[in-house]
């Protein structure tokens, strides 16, 4: 079986760390590289991050930094939700290897992407600022992307302000350039992060599981302040799920666009579903999930993790 290539941007962050870890040990994917992002933590933790998953998993993916802030706006994070360190809860070892490139992340993807004879889908799961420079530096780039298929946005209501999503509110300027690119989106949202949920009975599952469940157990004991009785949220894994399992969702074909100037909707996902904005459709969203196909897939991917 051919394995899709892809290319994950990251602000690893307790969600990030299992969506990495499904997407590693999928036979489908063929992940040729990990771009990391400012976004839940500063740039230095979330690379620190991603390089301590990347040894845990014993996998040999290279990682390159990207940007350290978003292209305009004042940076923000979500430590609260993960820890100070982005990844409170699991004591991980030091790297045996450097797998940390000398390139920045806009110039390894765009070589690995250009090196590539077939196309490559970006997975963004973090904020959208490297994505939106390597559209800007590089147009020539986009006839070798298939898909930009991304965690971000929101149909609805928002988690980070009264409209918006973390994602694309620590970047707005960088979601509308990435939105009006041309390339082909998805958008995995709030909508179905939401319904994309592990409850302690999971968490316990996980526990014992294999050495990957019991790492997210731990992480998860300190994600949100380890408040689980509502369920975690999985929304960096819908990215995922959508590239392994997309008959688990609704997805309507529609004309996104990023708010930027309203004083209290700023960096949020204006969703045209009923096209009164009359503009060419940009984005499938996911606008639905069927959380008994999410929560089946989830452990079974996890069950696949060393
Ligand atoms: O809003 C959820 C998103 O913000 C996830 O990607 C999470 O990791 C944080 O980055
Ligand atoms: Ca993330």
């Amino acid at each position: 079986m051919t394995r899709r290539p892809i290319i994950i941007d990251t602000d690893p962050g307790i969600d990030d760390a299992v969506a990495l870890a499904i997407a590693l040990f999928s036979e489908k994917l063929d992940v040729r590289l990990i771009t990391t992002v400012a976004g839940n933590v500063g740039l230095e933790k979330v690379t620190k991050n991603a390089v301590h998953l990347l040894e845990f998993f014993g996998k040999k993916v290279p990682i390159a930094l990207g940007a350290a802030r978003p292209l305009i706006k004042a940076p923000i994070d979500a430590s609260d939700i993960h820890g100070s360190t982005g990844m409170d809860g699991f004591d991980f070892k030091e790297p045996k290897e450097d797998l940390v490139l000398k390139e920045h992340a806009v110039n390894a993807m765009y070589r690995v992407i250009m090196e590539n004879e077939g196309p490559t889908t970006l997975v963004p799961i973090g904020p959208l600022t490297n994505i939106a420079l390597l559209l800007s530096m590089y147009p020539d780039v986009k006839e070798k992307i298939d898909e930009i298929v991304l965690m971000g946005g929101s149909l609805t209501r928002g988690n980070y302000g009264v409209m918006s999503e973390f994602n694309i509110a620590a970047d707005p300027e960088a979601a509308k350039m990435v939105f009006h690119s041309g390339v082909p989106i998805v958008m995995a949202g709030l909508d179905v992060g939401w319904k994309a949920l592990v409850f302690p009975e999971d968490s316990e599952k996980l526990k014992d599981m294999n050495e990957t469940g019991n790492m997210i157990y731990h992480l998860f004991q300190k994600y949100r302040g380890g408040s689980m009785k509502t369920g975690l949220k999985m929304y960096d894994s819908c990215a995922i799920a959508y590239l392994l399992k997309p008959e688990m969702y609704e997805v309507a074909e529609t004309f996104v666009d990023i708010e930027l100037s309203g004083s209290m909707t700023a960096g949020c996902t204006v969703v045209d579903l009923r096209g009164y904005l009359k503009q060419p459709n940009n984005a499938k969203v996911c606008v639905d999930i069927d959380p008994v196909m999410f929560k089946e897939w989830f452990m079974e991917s996890l069950s696949k993790c060393k």
